[in-house]
């Protein structure tokens, strides 16, 4: 089984989020299983710095610019880096420029991605050729659509949301750059609110879509978590699965972690005693081992529900904890978070940024991790925190529903709790929830020492899951030709290129046909981390 994956970033290549950590230790997963992954990735500079010795396995002649496939390795990892100087060797992060905003042209650059990795799909590359192209989130929304406009046999897709609030919205006025013929700006191809959705293209348009939580996937079908798109993924019911993402072991791991001072393991939790001493005094809190420490380490966006915390700080400190925040993102998010740490020295301690090593630190020292997310496609950092007997405290929504036992009387009773769960997503329950957590610190340790040994054993691995994704690439059927996306619509001679079809540059703005349905004006929830 040849799998391309297609996305953004890739832990540790280039990381703003969960994604990087599932594209960089899912393909080892697979791998592990037999499967043969390698991972298409724009050649940012980070990516470039990383990769080291590269060979050039294709050159192509695109409108703007050349561009060049580079096979390297890193990490354990078969990487296929896609230089085009002028869409990816910028500074700034992949979708931002450096003063935040997002670039401008990052639906072309994407759909430069997706193209290639369309093309890769049907024609193959140094004489590799995948099976299946599996692509991530709205950045590879392009690469299912662009096969299937391919008239030669073509790899099959999957398509992988990670996060429904990032949809790839684009103005219809690019439909031409994108090499879209218009006859897709359709309700039920991939017209969203007037405008067009490169995410709502990964789902009409791949053979099977995937989510990152059963959880999630359930959510995804309501109104209130599908964001405009639960038509879509409902209409695709049948091929639609949520399969929980895992942890890397070999990064998340306090028995052989290399970035934390100490190591430990259930048995032996003396390691983690020294990283709480040296995580409280990293971040200026008094060293003191009786205070339960608790730790957020996020973005700061709405998503995350970390306004909510805030109404909950002077509790968790007055009964006696500390919190220590590492996290970024929005801009009034950071100044509360920096007025509490002055607030309250000793007490509270906040690390604006993004710190791969201090992100160990904290999980390896703080007790608890404190997740109040308003959704949660999966989340990874609550997997961390079992892994490491750091008890999160989370809402009940997608993964994270999926992922703790709340240690309620019943669960406690059983010995099964493995952190704490509220809901509904409000202060009065994230309050009583981290009540209970230092009531059980305090009162009883013995019952929260058995909550870490639970937590710790938990199955958080890649294995069952990345079985489940080689299950799903075996039920695809056999290639055929890129199979017309809508056989009911008249063939356009201009939308069905023998080859896969590649963004172009503008030219006219296309006719394309007003929104069928009728809709009013309506936000799309999209711009943010993934410059949506
Ligand atoms: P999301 O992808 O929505 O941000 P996840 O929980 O899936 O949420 O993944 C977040 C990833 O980013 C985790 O690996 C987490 O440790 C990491 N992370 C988030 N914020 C920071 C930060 N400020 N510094 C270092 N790592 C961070
Ligand atoms: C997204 C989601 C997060 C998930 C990650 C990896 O960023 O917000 O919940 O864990 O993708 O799938």
């Amino acid at each position: 089984m040849r799998v391309l994956f297609v996305a953004s970033e890739c832990y540790p290549l280039i990381k703003t989020g969960g994604l990087a950590d599932v594209v960089g230790a899912l393909p080892q997963a697979l791998g592990r299983l037999g499967a043969e992954v390698r991972v298409l990735l724009p050649n940012y500079p980070e990516v470039a710095g990383a990769l080291g010795g590269t060979r050039v396995v294709g050159r192509f002649r695109e409108r703007g610019g050349d561009v060049t496939l580079l096979a390297g390795e890193a990490s354990g990892l078969d990487v296929i880096a896609l230089d085009a100087p002028h869409l990816f060797d910028r500074p700034g992060s992949p979708y931002h420029m450096p003063d935040g905003q997002d670039w401008p042209d990052n639906h072309v650059r994407f759909a430069t991605l997706s193209g290639i990795a369309a093309r890769i799909g049907c024609e193959g590359v140094a004489g590799w050729r995948p099976d299946v192209v599996h692509a991530h989130d709205w950045q590879a929304g392009l690469a299912p659509f662009y096969i299937r406009l391919a008239t030669v046999p073509c790899a099959r897709t999957v398509f992988t949301i990670h996060n429904m609030a990032y949809q790839g919205v684009v103005p219809t006025t690019e439909l031409d750059t994108l090499g879209i013929p218009s006859r897709f700006y359709t309700a039920d191809g991939m017209e969203y609110w007037g405008a067009l959705s490169l995410l709502k293209s990964g789902i009409v348009y791949s053979d099977r879509v995937t989510t990152v939580s059963p959880t999630y996937a359930q959510e995804l079908r309501t109104g209130e978590f599908g964001m405009g798109l639960e038509g879509a993924v409902s209409a695709r019911a049948k091929d639609f699965a949520g399969i929980l993402n895992g942890i890397d072991d070999t990064v998340w791991n306090p028995r052989t972690d290399r970035l934390i001072p100490a190591t430990y393991s259930p048995r032996d939790l003396s390691g983690k005693a020294a990283d709480k001493a040296a995580l409280q005094a990293a971040f200026g809190l008094d060293v003191d081992p009786s205070r339960p420490v608790f730790t957020v380490i996020s973005r700061l966006a709405y998503q995350k529900g970390l306004d909510i915390l805030l109404a909950v700080l002077p509790e968790l400190i007055e009964r006696g904890g500390q919190l220590v925040l590492l996290g970024s993102g929005d801009p009034d998010l950071q100044r509360a978070y920096m007025d509490a740490a002055a607030g309250h020295p000793g007490r509270v301690g906040v690390r604006i940024g993004y710190d791969e090593s201090l992100s160990h630190l904290a999980q390896a020292g703080a007790d608890a991790i404190i997740i109040p997310s308003r959704f949660e496609p999966c989340g990874l950092t609550q997997l961390y925190g079992l892994r490491y007997g750091t008890l999160p405290i989370v809402a009940r929504t997608g993964g994270l529903a999926d992922t703790v036992i709340d240690a309620n009387d019943a669960a406690l009773a059983r010995n099964i709790g493995t952190g704490f769960v509220f809901y509904p997503v409000n202060a009065d329950r994230l309050r009583f929830a981290v009540e209970r957590a230092i009531a059980l610190w305090y009162g009883a340790p013995e019952v929260w020492r058995r909550l870490q040994v639970n937590a710790m054993a938990q199955p958080v691995g890649w294995h069952a899951s990345a079985e489940r994704y080689l299950d799903l690439y075996r039920s695809l059927p056999g290639e055929g030709a890129g199979a017309p996306a809508q056989p009911e619509a008249p063939a356009e001679k201009s939308a069905a290129p023998k080859k896969p079809a590649r963004p172009r540059a503008a030219t006219a703005a296309p006719k394309a046909k007003p929104a069928t349905a009728a809709r009013k004006s309506r936000k799309s929830p999209t711009s943010g981390k993934n410059g949506g």
